[in-house]
């Protein structure tokens, strides 16, 4: 496993990384969490992705009691969450970026995850109804306070994030480091254009999620949607939309020559393309299953066979050539 720096920031992420969206969600599932950990962590995986909004709070829990399990040493490993969506109804608690939601909203995080403080706070979508000097004077607190270590955005307009980090040098407060984009194959235009004086004037980090957009480009979709996987929970049904689009299943069918010419399967071949772009600081990955975490980290073996004959193909295949 190699380490970046998270932008310009001190601290270091694996290239990959793990997270819990859709598969740590039910307190029966205590034990392949602590297996799927175990693996990640056995492979130099040391960023462990979370939200509160993942199973409504559960997510956390189980993640917090797979850590009490494998007990490892703080410092070996990070953890994030992230806020804003909140887990009550009411004007306050949804939805939102504001003061009150965010300092009470982080002590719940911590009891779930049973940590004295994450690695990484995001915010997890922007909140145009909150100035954003609130936001950011609150994730100041939340560090200053000692309960989060950095704290990033997540699907934030760049603008949004200049204005964030021009308020926090004004006030010299902590700034944000880290944008949690989505990025794949399928969907980079966002990180590739509008975020990259970010990453090149700011130094800003990225931790970036959906690397095999839901599992489409696995392969395994190309003939509807087996039972079991993601695609088949129909309380996804925007999912379901994205995993049967049929110029994707195209564009996947037109890749598959080029992972296997390179002896990869689709899965690694698609994740190892995701570490050609320097700002990139790790891949958020997902598995439901330890087999599908190992196939995925066998990835990393790819990630330098991308010439740029390659690179130019897969542009052409995915109609940016
Ligand atoms: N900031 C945000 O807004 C945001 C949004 C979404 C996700 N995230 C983060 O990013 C992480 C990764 O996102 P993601 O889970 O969508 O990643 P992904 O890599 O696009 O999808 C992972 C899913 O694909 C399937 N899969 C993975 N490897 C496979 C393999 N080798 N063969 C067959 N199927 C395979 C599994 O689903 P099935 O087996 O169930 O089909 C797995 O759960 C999340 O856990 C979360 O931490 C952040």
């Amino acid at each position: 496993m190699k380490y970046r720096h998270l932008g310009k920031a001190g601290i270091q992420v694996s290239e990959f990384s793990f997270g819990s969206w859709l598969t740590f969600s039910q307190a029966s599932a205590l034990d392949s969490t602590v297996e799927m950990m175990s693996a990640a962590y056995d492979a130099g995986i040391n960023f462990f992705d979370n939200a509160e909004q993942y199973a409504n709070g559960v997510s956390e829990e189980i993640m917090g009691a797979a850590l009490k399990k494998l007990g490892w040493r703080r410092g070996s490993y990070l953890v994030s969450t992230k806020l804003f969506w909140g887990l009550h109804e009411g004007p306050n608690e949804q939805d939102t970026l504001n003061r009150k939601y965010l300092i009470e909203a982080i002590d719940g995080s911590l009891k779930r995850l049973e940590l004295e403080h994450v690695d990484l706070l995001y915010c997890h979508r922007a909140d145009p109804s909150t100035p954003i000097e609130e936001t950011v004077w609150a994730m100041h607190n939340i560090i200053e306070r000692g309960k989060a270590l950095y704290w990033g955005t997540s699907e934030w307009e760049a603008a949004d994030i200049l204005s964030a980090i021009d308020i926090a040098e004004r006030h010299h407060l902590h700034k944000p480091v880290v944008e949690q984009p989505l990025y794949n194959l399928f969907e980079r235009q966002r990180f590739g254009s509008a975020y990259e004086s970010l990453y090149r004037d700011h130094g800003y980090g990225s931790t970036t999620w959906s690397p095999l957009a839901s599992g489409l480009l696995t392969g395994k979709y190309q003939n509807g949607i087996p039972s079991g996987s993601r695609g088949a929970n129909e309380s996804f049904d925007w999912l379901q939309e994205q995993l049967t689009n049929k110029e994707r299943i195209a564009m996947v069918a037109a890749l598959a020559p080029l992972a296997k010419e390179m002896g990869a399967s689709l899965a690694q071949f698609s994740l190892a393309w995701c570490l050609q772009n320097p700002f990139v600081s790790s891949v958020i990955t997902g598995a439901s299953r330890v087999e599908q975490l190992q196939e995925n980290l066998k990835a990393l073996e790819f990630a330098d066979r991308f010439t740029p004959e390659v690179m130019i193909e897969i542009d052409r295949i995915c109609g940016l050539g």
